[in-house]
């Protein structure tokens, strides 16, 4: 809850994106792309033409989708990103939060963070030091208040997604092309786990968040889990080492056999009534019915599996597409997937605790009487 914050609204246009251009996007991968931290380069010369194949021809889009900590640090520039970083990490998440999340009925939180964590204070460029230490804080105020602590690498080298909360520079999912990018990777884990394996806090480890079906193969993915467990276990027998489910991939059940060979595993899902246009219409009775039956159909069918592990609903919020939902209709809603994700094996966590739009906002929706645990 530390990083990422702003989980993307325009997470569905995106997707819509990669899916009507991928060859057009081919292309311009080729041709035209950030080369190094610093440069984005459109320098293809074309075909001359102004079809989707010819590379000289792109949709350039600044301010929705450039978003992110690789986008916010560039942008600022080396004087004025650690200052704002360095800001953001002494004052938005503080030891209250803790003694909030504690007193109202939470017992855990999953701290998203970004691979340049592992080398903090002097991260490559353009990320700038201080996310180390405000994990590290973190990790005190999780102790003193009783927190487990699922620890989340959200953004993988490359990109695992292509979006802003991976970290990506320009829409390209790179993570996992090399064999470079997952030792790096795991290497990340390695240092994560060993930093903190010693305090009582750490409940788990997830290796990576969302990587994307489309651009992530389960080979691929695979292969990660099964060195990023290892890296884990080098320091921990007790942590549950958390896998997520590929973005897409529309069959959770695809990790479960990798799962049944380790110790303490966790799937990790994520549900939200967005993202999807079968959600664009819905009435606020239709969200809640698809909650309660089509969600419950879906988590049934995956606790139930003969090898399932621990399944953790990672990530949901109280949001959805109606316009001009009344506060009952945002409890019921609530309410709703708090009764049916309740009964994931491993928990839930809402994204997010705090967020500047209001039902993104866990802290807001307790405290304003929304959502009661
Ligand atoms: C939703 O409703 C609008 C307006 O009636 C319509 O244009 C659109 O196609 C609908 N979307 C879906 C996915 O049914
Ligand atoms: C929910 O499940 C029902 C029954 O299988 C199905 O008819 C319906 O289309 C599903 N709802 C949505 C929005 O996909």
């Amino acid at each position: 809850m530390l990083h990422y914050q702003f989980f993307t609204l325009f997470l569905w246009s995106f997707l819509r994106l990669l899916k009507v251009s991928t060859r057009k996007r081919k292309k311009f991968a080729k041709e035209n792309r950030a080369k190094t931290d610093e440069l984005v380069s459109a320098d293809s010369e074309g075909n001359g033409g102004w079809g989707d194949d010819d590379p000289s021809v792109f949709l350039m889009t600044i301010g929705t989708r450039l978003q992110g900590d690789y986008q916010l640090t560039n942008g600022y520039g080396p004087i004025k990103a650690p200052q704002i970083m360095k800001e953001h990490y002494s004052t938005y998440i503080v030891e209250n939060d803790f003694e909030f999340i504690s007193k109202n009925g939470l017992d855990a939180v999953r701290i998203p963070v970004g691979w340049w964590i592992a080398s903090d204070p002097t991260p490559p460029k353009p990320y700038v030091g201080g996310s180390l230490i405000a994990l590290d804080k973190a990790f005190q105020w999780a102790r003193k208040y009783g927190i487990k602590v699922i620890l989340d690498l959200h953004a993988a080298p490359g990109s695992q997604n292509g979006f802003e909360h991976s970290s990506s520079r320009d829409g390209f999912v790179e993570w996992g092309q090399t064999d470079d990018s997952i030792k790096e990777t795991v290497d990340v884990i390695d240092f994560l786990t060993a930093r903190y394996a010693k305090n009582p806090s750490l409940f788990a480890v997830q290796l990576i968040n969302e990587p994307l079906a489309s651009g992530v193969s389960l080979e691929t993915v695979t292969k990660f889990y099964r060195a990023g467990y290892d890296a884990v276990r080098k320091h921990s027998q007790t942590a549950y080492v958390v896998l997520a489910d590929r973005l897409g991939s529309g069959n959770v059940k695809e990790l479960f056999p990798l799962a049944s060979e380790l110790s303490k595993p966790v799937v990790d899902v994520h549900y939200y009534n967005l993202y999807s246009s079968i959600f664009d219409n819905l009435t606020v009775e239709q969200n809640i019915e698809y909650v309660y039956n089509n969600r419950t159909r879906e988590l049934n069918d995956i606790l139930t599996a003969n090898d399932a592990p621990l399944i953790l609903i990672g990530e949901w919020v109280a949001e959805w597409q109606v316009r001009d939902a009344t506060k009952e209709d945002y409890q019921r809603y609530a309410d709703a997937q708090l009764k049916v994700f309740g009964r994931a094996t491993f928990g839930w966590a809402y994204w997010t605790l705090k967020n500047v739009n209001r039902y993104w906002s866990m802290e807001w929706m307790i405290n304003n009487g929304y959502i009661k645990l």
